[in-house]
């Protein structure tokens, strides 16, 4: 049987347990080996954190976003970090588990001081010297610090609830943002969530900055299928497959596009990876994605920059 067919069951089996995210960590740690923090993935966030302070920088004329909010951060708070280096003074991590811990955030910082004396650091984020010593500093004496004072010091407040219905004041946020994590959410929770969003977002000088991963999750562990082989599936047959730990929605950009234009969210700067063509013409797509010109399925990732300012 495929790889990805294995981690489709153990993952589908793990989601009826009680504790389904702690186990679910374990079995990605020890058996994929897909929740450990590669240099990869590091330079991948660190990379995202750079585009969403390009961007809202771009579209504000301001330096550093005050206030930031990041949906789904996952289990190293990369762009949060990145957030606090540059100099913002509140950011919160919104998630409906807290995936993070003590540990990873200790590994989380020892990357930014690894990247820092690559002498890589500056040229993703503009970091202030003497934020950065708050991290060396931390580093010097960990054990001594409690996780909760360690948040503080960086500036990052967890709120552990349902993105749907945020805890924070209207009109409050400067830099909403997310990394792939949209893929994960189905448009019946990500429309509600969008609509919140756009409530707490600042509407004088607010942007909303989303990275998309839209290729097939299970093609990033299992390298005998493509980024696509997911869009076969009819949706029936999906959602015997598809599981509640680590969903895949499998929607396309297109979709996403007509999201924002239902929630009159505007996308004013956008960029892509076209995909593959060739890879995507290798799987029997099912009907569903056959209506709209293939160029448009293909695409792999995308990201959405928005001037929150234009929005009513
Ligand atoms: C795949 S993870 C995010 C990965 C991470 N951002 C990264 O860059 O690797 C998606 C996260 O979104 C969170 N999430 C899903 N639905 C949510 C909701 N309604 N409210 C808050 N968080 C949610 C999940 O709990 C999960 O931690």
């Amino acid at each position: 049987m495929k790889k990805w067919k294995q981690k489709a069951i153990v993952q589908k089996v793990i989601s009826y347990l009680p504790f389904s995210q702690k186990i679910n960590y374990l079995f990605q740690r020890y058996v994929t080996k897909g929740v450990n923090l590669s240099e990869e993935y590091f330079l991948d966030r660190l990379g995202h954190a750079k585009e969403h302070i390009k961007g809202y920088q771009k579209i504000t004329n301001n330096k550093v976003p005050q206030s930031c909010l990041e949906i789904g951060t996952g289990w190293y708070p990369i762009v949060p970090v990145s957030f606090f280096l540059t100099g913002a003074d509140i950011i919160y991590s919104v998630d409906i588990a807290f995936l993070t811990s003590k540990e990873r955030l200790q590994t989380t910082f020892q990357k930014f001081v690894d990247c820092n004396k690559a002498g890589q650091l500056k040229d993703f984020i503009d970091f202030i010297p003497e934020r950065f010593d708050v991290i060396t500093s931390l580093m010097v004496d960990y054990d001594k610090y409690s996780l909760k004072d360690i948040l503080a010091m960086l500036n990052i407040t967890y709120l552990i609830e349902d993105a749907r219905h945020l805890s924070l004041a209207d009109n409050s946020i400067n830099l909403v943002n997310s990394n792939n994590t949209f893929e994960h959410i189905y448009p019946e929770i990500l429309i509600p969530i969008l609509k919140e969003f756009r409530r707490v977002v600042k509407k004088q000088g607010g942007v909303m900055s989303h990275f998309i991963d839209m290729s097939d999750h299970f093609a990033h562990f299992d390298k005998s299928i493509n980024i696509y082989n997911f869009l076969q599936f009819d949706d029936k047959q999906w959602r015997w497959i598809d599981n509640s730990i680590q969903p895949q929605s499998r929607i396309r950009i297109y979709d996403y596009k007509q999201i924002y234009s239902d929630l009159n969210i505007p996308v004013s700067e956008e960029t892509f990876r076209p995909g593959n063509m060739n890879e995507l013409k290798a799987i029997p797509l099912s009907e569903k994605y056959t209506s709209k010109p293939l160029e448009e399925t293909a695409i792999s990732h995308c990201h959405f920059i928005s001037d929150m300012s234009t929005v009513g």
